[in-house]
């Protein structure tokens, strides 16, 4: 999603990139807020620019993206050389703020998230690049009590369906053959009618596509028309991204994810008697607050059931604004950061040994 986003930010200004910070005129620092720690590695990239500034007192300077939109002005009272904060849904309307910044000599935030023009710029495209990302939803109408993403991308607004069959046709035009369809609940999609598995089978009417993917599906939307679609279409790899967050039912509630560990093996049933060789991957999150031994234990079992091809693994990160993040019962450092180095030891196993299976 960000590296989209900064593609498209490139796409907007239409200036020519350079690898070397003390050429720009401009530089734009896209953020990610998900985690504390992206969120601190965000604002020292932007200290990082201090001493070109100071040489360049025309380098215009702006941090973009999720941690733009959660600090919103005091970052400016906080980053003396920054110029232009900008949020998530505001990308279209950066080449006028820098315009005016330049003109005005003034500073500059953009942090609405009423903006509906959100999907108005479309993403640079490197030349000879055979796949590419086409963004279909944006923000997200989900109540993960660990997410900032609600908080910081607004609510889901979803791409109009001949806006994406014309991206994805310029793209393909371009000669792109793979492209990843991409939202934060992707296979929530619907518009006008259209629903997810109707996209995917007008996408894959487009001549000269030859793949299609598509991220990140939220379990509750997983419907047998998806996975009928998934199966017929040959276009569609055999792949779904499905994070599960937790393998405890009681975890699960306090997460707010809407679905049990039993609704999720189902699930995961469903799309393997359809689908057999079906690659899974998910997202898992250890030390929630209140996560017993026993609660881990259910994960990792949850973990050797599935046999998930890979999975990305994060310790809790308290975030901002969200209910998971005032919860007591907070899961000690030393003993999260040992469930994740178990629990990425026995995802290295599992994957080590569906892999060795594929010898030959
Ligand atoms: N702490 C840790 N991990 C988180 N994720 C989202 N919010 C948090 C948080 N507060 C993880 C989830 C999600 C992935 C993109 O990031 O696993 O699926």
């Amino acid at each position: 999603m960000n590296e989209y986003d900064s593609d498209r930010i490139r796409n907007s200004l239409n200036y020519e990139t350079t690898q070397d910070p003390e050429k720009a005129d401009v530089v734009i620092i896209n953020t990610c807020a998900i985690r504390q720690k992206a969120d601190q590695k965000a604002l020292s990239s932007v200290g990082k620019f201090k001493h070109i500034k100071a040489k360049n007192p025309n380098l215009i300077v702006g941090i973009a993206g999720c941690v733009a939109q959660l600090y919103g002005e005091k970052l400016l009272h906080k980053i003396p050389h920054l110029d232009l904060v900008l949020g998530p849904r505001a990308i279209p309307k950066l080449p006028k703020l820098i315009s005016q910044i330049k003109q005005d000599k003034r500073k500059s935030v953009e942090t609405s998230l009423d903006i509906e023009e959100v999907f108005e710029v479309e993403a640079y495209h490197e030349e000879g690049k055979v796949t590419a990302f086409v963004s279909v939803q944006q923000g997200c109408n989900k109540k993960c009590s660990y997410c900032i993403v609600p908080y910081v991308r607004g609510k889901e607004i979803n791409r109009q369906l001949n806006e994406i069959i014309k991206e994805t046709t310029n793209l393909v035009n371009k000669g792109v053959k793979e492209i990843t369809l991409i939202g934060q609940t992707v296979n929530s999609w619907k518009e006008n009618g259209y629903k997810f598995s109707d996209l995917l089978k007008l996408v894959a009417d487009i001549e000269g596509l030859e793949r299609i993917r598509y991220t990140t599906s939220y379990p509750r939307d997983v419907t047998r028309k998806m996975i009928d679609a998934m199966r017929e279409i040959s276009k569609v790899c055999n792949h779904i991204h499905l994070p599960v967050q937790s393998g405890s039912n009681s975890i699960l509630a306090s997460m707010k994810r809407t679905y049990t560990r039993e609704w999720y093996l189902d699930i995961v049933k469903r799309l393997r008697d359809s689908i057999p060789d079906i690659s899974i991957t998910t997202d898992i999150i250890v030390g929630f607050p209140g996560e017993s031994e026993k609660d881990f234990n259910d994960t990792l079992e949850l973990l050797e059931e599935v046999e998930f091809d890979t999975n990305f693994s994060f310790k809790f990160s308290p975030r901002p604004g969200t209910p998971a993040a005032e919860l007591k019962d907070v899961v000690p450092e030393t003993i999260a950061n040992k469930r994740l180095a178990r629990l990425q030891k026995l995802q290295r196993d599992i994957t080590l040994r569906k892999n060795l299976n594929k010898i030959g």
